[in-house]
């Protein structure tokens, strides 16, 4: 399953804990594709790109706003395991932590950590991880801290940094099967999706679909559907 974004999501204005009409149909029908049609085996679901700055965790956000309207209907959490830059927590205004790396290396009731964005989502920001990544992935807590997170909500979604560069999504993949892959239209080499789905797939991982980001329509997208 392959997805195409073209939507210009700002990300460095006031709290946005909505998406325009147009970026909510684009992101609520990526939601339906993955949990509604079987793409995703389970509740949880990765977001991880090739290489770095490719609108991963904009995407993650944006899957996680749509998929948790109408508020209430479906209990929605957004999980920043990129502890390497994350984002989460400066795209969507919140408190800069405590977060998943308190709640796995000091053992913090997640409850605690949780912030609420709406009545149908929470965020979990990924806190003072920096330069601790892989002594957090390496915790037995992790799998604890998704199976809490499991009993608690409908839909996970997990923003994890570019598997290229770094070993955490592979290591994840073992807790968290099922992957989407951000990547930048027309900018992002074929080989480097390649070499990232390969690591993805080698630590147990599942491509559940493609996200085409900030695609442009060089002639008019009518035209494109008639092809
Ligand atoms: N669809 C979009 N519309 C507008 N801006 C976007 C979009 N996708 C990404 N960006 C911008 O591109 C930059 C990188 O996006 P983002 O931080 O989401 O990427 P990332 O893959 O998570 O990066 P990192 O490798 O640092 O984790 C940000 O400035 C973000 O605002
Ligand atoms: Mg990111």
């Amino acid at each position: 399953m392959t997805q195409a974004t073209d939507q210009a999501i700002p990300n460095n204005q006031p709290a946005r804990a909505t998406l325009s009409r147009k970026a909510q149909d684009v992101f609520s029908s990526l939601w339906a594709s993955l949990f509604y049609s079987g793409k995703v085996s389970g509740q949880v679901v990765m977001l991880c790109s090739a290489v770095r700055q490719e609108g991963t965790s904009t995407t993650a956000c944006a899957l996680a706003l749509a998929g948790s309207m109408p508020s209430g209907a479906d209990r929605v959490a957004l999980v920043d395991f990129n502890l390497r830059t994350p984002l989460i927590g400066r795209i969507l205004k919140l408190d800069r932590g405590p977060g998943v790396c308190e709640i796995i290396t000091e053992s913090r009731d997640p409850a605690s950590v949780a912030q609420r964005v709406s009545s149908g989502l929470d965020v979990y920001v990924a806190g003072q991880g920096r330069g601790r990544s892989l002594d957090v992935l390496k915790s037995q807590n992790v799998g604890e801290f998704f199976r809490m997170l499991a009993e608690g909500y409908d839909y996970i979604i997990v923003d994890t940094a570019a598997v290229n560069h770094y070993p955490d999504a592979q290591i994840l993949t073992g807790t968290i099967p099922d992957v989407v892959l951000v990547s930048r239209a027309e900018k992002t080499p074929r080989e480097a999706v390649a070499q990232a789905k390969k690591r993805l797939e080698a630590g147990g991982g599942v491509i559940a679909g493609l996200v085409m980001n900030l695609r442009t329509y060089p002639i008019p997208r009518f035209v494109y559907k008639r092809v």
